[in-house]
């Protein structure tokens, strides 16, 4: 297999480096992000076709100020600055930062030059005797066919173009901006490429180096050619195929699921339903066949009518062994009393893997023996299937997948698991699990279900959790579901990534039918979003959200207030707990 394409994003602290490795992949070239402390020979070794150095809220003039290793700029890959990555290269390479004491913020007009403009400080010629700070190295001869490929495989490109990030786009254009300090000069050898009034260094580059810096956010969608920018330098600057696919994705992965397993490997993995171990498990029945086997745990903390509803999906297009496992007793007992809503994410996640032992021991011919609480071992099924996904990798701060997603998705794994963890989605983004699922012909009621915690209504119902207040929220969400579906249904533009109802541990007073109540309150959640990791709450129509609360008190017993949570993420989460 030839080694995949892939461009590492710098991450210097960016509110958006996500957003970066997003876009590159959306140009169709692999990404991840790594951290600014890595060193050029780690870098090295991870072979990058490109390089992107991310925002950052620093100053390169501040106490501490992040950098990169120096022997990166030496490394001959094309590095693209944005941002604070863009006055990094300016400081470090023989250009300057200026403390303007005026910031730059929201949308600017980037003035596209029409002649090229050499680095103002070599254009002054003023200050022969302040050479600068340390001249980028010649490019290695590694690099050089790629780029010089790159460079000649566009034929509006001339290969000695030096403006090739902006090509071909109009000369003014809308960008967006946030910054304070601002690029005086660009590096040394580059030129200026792009201006805005406030940046007289909006862009730069030299191609024949292979570097490139912007002030601006070409990964933000009010840039409104930042992803043919985007695009310019993944494919052009870095000379890219561009051959990451969602079919290109699930190949493979079913060849690595396959390859981690063995030939007589067996594997469970856990199914909620959802689209990610729904992907997950499609990959891993292509890989191992009926070495497979599906368990569905129904913890008592599902939505209303969801357990028939997988099970009856699954059945309907999965074609791999289904094992449904009624646990809710179990669930509940254990979460008896308990409030705290990492201690449930604990016991939850504990249960969880529990009931899989348990069921993968019955699986081997075990029957009811006991597994694991005495440290037994999991006979014949080593391994667990997870949907473990890039962005829990992300907000872990580490690379050490599986440990994370493993807390975040099921609420924390027990110190003696025995299975050996595969998760073949630990490098994708929600979207791009959806895409593959599309890919492996799963269809549009698994692929675009919406996300629900593994912890379920555990996390939902706020405090202690017991059945009798699991099945008044399940009433309640069932409205929620019902009547912004049939509003999403109808106005299809307005694509809500997640809806649900809460229920706070909390009583209010109320009056109905002229006597004073003392009962629930019901909060309703609804968010838009693109990958969960920031979200916005979705501006309902007044009459959806009236319908909803009408039709929650008059229809649910011991529920008289409704609120709807107006809260982004940040600063709060999509989830309650
Ligand atoms: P938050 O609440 O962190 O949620 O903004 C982001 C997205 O992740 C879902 N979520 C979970 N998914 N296990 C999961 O598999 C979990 O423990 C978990 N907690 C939150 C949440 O519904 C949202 O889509």
């Amino acid at each position: 297999m030839t080694r995949q394409e892939t461009i590492l994003v710098v991450d210097f602290g960016a509110q958006y480096a996500q957003l970066i490795a997003r876009r590159v992949r959306e140009a169709g070239v692999y990404s991840e992000i790594v951290s600014h402390d890595i060193s050029a020979a780690e870098l090295a070794s991870r072979q990058p076709r490109g390089i992107i150095l991310s925002g950052g809220p620093k100053s390169v003039y501040a106490e501490h100020a992040p950098r990169l290793d120096p022997d990166v700029y030496a490394l001959g890959v094309p590095i693209l600055g944005i941002c604070y990555g863009a006055q990094l290269l300016a400081h470090e390479l023989g250009g300057s930062v200026e403390r303007t004491g005026r910031g730059e913020y929201g949308r600017a007009v980037l003035q596209v030059c029409q002649t090229l403009q050499p680095s103002a400080r070599e254009a002054l010629a003023a200050a022969p005797s302040s050479p600068p700070a340390k001249q980028p190295v010649e490019q290695s001869a590694a690099i050089q066919p790629t780029r010089q490929k790159s460079l000649s495989a566009d034929p509006k490109t001339p290969t000695q173009t030096p403006n090739l990030l902006l090509a071909n786009l109009p000369d003014t254009q809308d960008v967006w901006m946030s910054h304070f300090d601002a690029i005086a000069f660009a590096p040394a050898g580059c030129s200026v490429t792009a201006t805005t009034a406030d940046s007289p260094v909006a862009a730069f580059e030299d191609a024949k180096r292979g570097l490139y810096g912007v002030q601006f956010h070409p990964e933000v969608a009010h840039t409104a050619h930042g992803q043919a920018i985007m695009e310019r330098f993944v494919r052009e600057a870095c000379g890219t195929d561009g051959n990451w696919t969602p079919a290109s994705i699930a190949e493979e992965s079913v060849a690595a699921i396959a390859a981690q397993v063995g030939e007589d490997g067996r594997a469970i993995c856990g199914l909620s339903g959802g689209v990610d171990s729904s992907v997950a498990a499609a990959l891993a029945h292509r890989a191992i066949g009926d070495r497979l086997t599906c368990v569905f745990v129904d913890t008592g903390l599902l939505r209303k009518g969801e357990a028939e509803q997988v099970v009856e999906t699954f059945g309907r297009n999965m074609g791999a062994e289904l094992v449904h496992v009624d646990a809710s007793d179990k669930f509940f007992e254990r979460l008896r009393g308990v409030s705290d809503p990492e201690q449930k994410r604990s016991i939850i996640g504990e249960l969880f893997i529990r009931t899989f032992e348990e069921t993968a021991a019955k699986i081997s011919g075990g029957g009811d023996a006991s597994v694991n609480a005495t440290g037994s071992s999991v006979m014949g099924t080593e391994f667990l299937v997870q949907g473990t996904l890039y962005p829990d990798v992300i907000e872990s701060g580490t690379g050490h997948a599986a440990k994370i997603k493993s807390h975040h998705n099921v609420g924390g794994l027990p110190e003696d698991l025995e299975f050996e963890l595969v998760e073949p989605l630990v490098r994708l983004f929600k979207d791009e699990v959806r895409q593959v699922g599309k890919a492996l012909g799963l269809p549009e009621e698994i692929v675009q279900r919406q996300p629900f915690p593994g912890p379920g209504l555990g996390v939902r119902v706020i405090g202690e959790v017991t059945a009798e207040k699991v099945a008044l929220l399940q009433e309640a969400d069932a409205i929620v579901r019902e009547e912004i579906a049939a509003y999403s249904a109808s106005d299809p533009e307005n694509e809500i990534w997640q809806y649900f109802a809460v229920l706070p541990d909390v009583r209010t007073v109320g009056v109905m039918g002229d006597e004073r109540t003392y009962a629930h309150l019901i909060v309703i959640r609804a968010v838009t979003s693109e990958d969960a990791m920031t979200a916005d709450w979705a501006r309902l129509p007044a009459e959806v959200l009236a319908t909803m609360s009408s039709r929650i008190i008059n229809e649910v017993p011991q529920v008289n207030r409704v609120a709807y949570d107006i809260t982004s993420k940040p600063p709060g989460t999509i989830e309650w707990e």
